[in-house]
């Protein structure tokens, strides 16, 4: 069977997903329970919890897949495409063996796929309002910002990636969670600094930037730390503060007309440092992009991964590419974040490339994409 359709199945960290894609490029169904709500209560993900709710949501979540498809005969699915990794072990475990079952069931290639590839290939999804977007043209230079993964690649054609530099400390987006929490923002830390740092009325401040040097690699932690050490301060001097309603490092208006966020720093604090914080991750993002796309000659960027739903990070990086003249592709924000849609797309390619999971495919929770 030749028909295209590939049905796939994510779990690798915190979204049970099923979806069935055409050619790699047109969903025909795209189903995402996220656990975002039950890990916020813990302020991130605890891997037990997170594969104990993939086990409650993955019969649920292909049924509703099913249903929306109307691929209830199996006849015209031509693979089953699963993330092998990387990921949290639990959580693989469990789409891979709901995977394995409905290939052996159904008589089907099981093929397996890198999640970090998945995110990539996001770019070749279409969308409803623009349904004739021609493929992403190669060489194509892909950031991936996630809340696991922090890299550019350099892609020459389907399937072929070449490092061209990578985080040496955190993700990205686990800088914005770390960085969120510190300013007492709800978890995940990302949407929030996002939100509060378009409400910033200070734009003044400047956090360090990590440039290493002449290299494609990026380092948060420092930033970190310069966030953590400014929250600090201005704690402090909150709370000097309010002890005489006017101590330094309070400024004027802000303190007593304004509300406090759960840890007791007035919103204006809050936004100011969001925006100096998501500055400078976004400027190290975008200016590294656009130079590796420039040494690569690219013909394609394509941003992916849960931080490409920053919107300021998109605008930066779409500016990079219009300056050199191509064009930037970006999901929309439901298909950056975790989905099986960006699965079947990249397993699309691999089941036409003749990629096939061994019959003893295990979950690999470090897999690189390349080295
Ligand atoms: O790709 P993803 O859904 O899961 C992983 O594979 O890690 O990425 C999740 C990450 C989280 O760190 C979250 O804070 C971040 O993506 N994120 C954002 C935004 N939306 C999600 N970071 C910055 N701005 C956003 N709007
Ligand atoms: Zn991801």
């Amino acid at each position: 069977m030749t028909s295209g359709r590939i049905i796939a199945v994510e779990t690798s960290c915190d979204e049970t997903a099923v979806a069935v894609v055409q050619e790699g490029r047109r969903i025909v169904a795209n189903v995402v329970a996220s656990q975002v709500a039950l890990h916020a209560a813990t302020g991130g993900i605890v891997p037990e919890v997170a594969a104990r709710a993939h086990l409650r949501w993955m019969i649920p979540v292909l049924e509703e897949a099913e249903r929306r498809s109307g691929i209830s005969d199996w006849s015209d699915v031509e693979a089953v495409a699963v993330t092998e990794g990387p990921g949290l072990a639990g959580s693989l475990l469990v789409g891979i063996t709901m995977a394995k079952t409905l290939a052996y069931v159904h008589g089907l290639p099981l093929v397996p796929v890198n999640h970090l590839e998945g995110h990539i290939y996001a770019a070749w999804l279409l969308d409803h309002d623009d349904p004739d977007r021609p493929a992403p043209e190669f060489p194509v230079v892909a950031l991936v910002v996630s809340g696991g993964h922090t890299f550019l690649v350099e892609m020459t054609d389907h399937l072929t990636y070449r490092l061209l530099g990578q985080t040496v400390d955190d993700a990205a987006g686990e800088a914005f969670d770390k960085v969120g929490r510190l300013l007492g923002l709800p978890y995940p830390g990302g949407p929030a600094i996002m939100r509060a740092a378009a409400a910033a009325q200070r734009r003044d401040r400047q956090f360090p930037r990590a440039w290493l040097g002449e290299t494609f690699d990026f380092s948060f932690s420092g930033l970190k730390t310069a966030a953590r050490r400014a929250i600090e301060a201005e704690a402090g001097a909150s709370v000097d503060g309010s002890s005489n309603g006017e101590g330094p490092g309070v400024r004027p208006g802000t303190r007593a007309e304004t509300a406090e966020n759960s840890d007791g720093l007035p919103e204006p604090v809050v936004a100011e440092l969001a925006y100096a914080f998501q500055e400078s991750v976004v400027d190290v993002l975008a200016t590294k992009t656009g130079l590796a796309a420039e040494r690569c000659a690219a013909r394609t960027i394509i941003l992916g991964g849960g931080v490409a739903a920053n919107t300021v990070l998109r605008d930066r990086i779409a500016a990079r590419a219009a300056a050199l003249g191509i064009p930037l592709v970006v999901p929309r924000p439901a298909l950056c974040t975790d989905n099986a849609a960006m699965i079947g797309a990249a397993g699309f390619f691999r089941t036409r490339a003749g990629t096939r999971a061994p019959r003893d495919l295990d979950a690999r929770p470090s897999l690189k994409l390349a080295v």
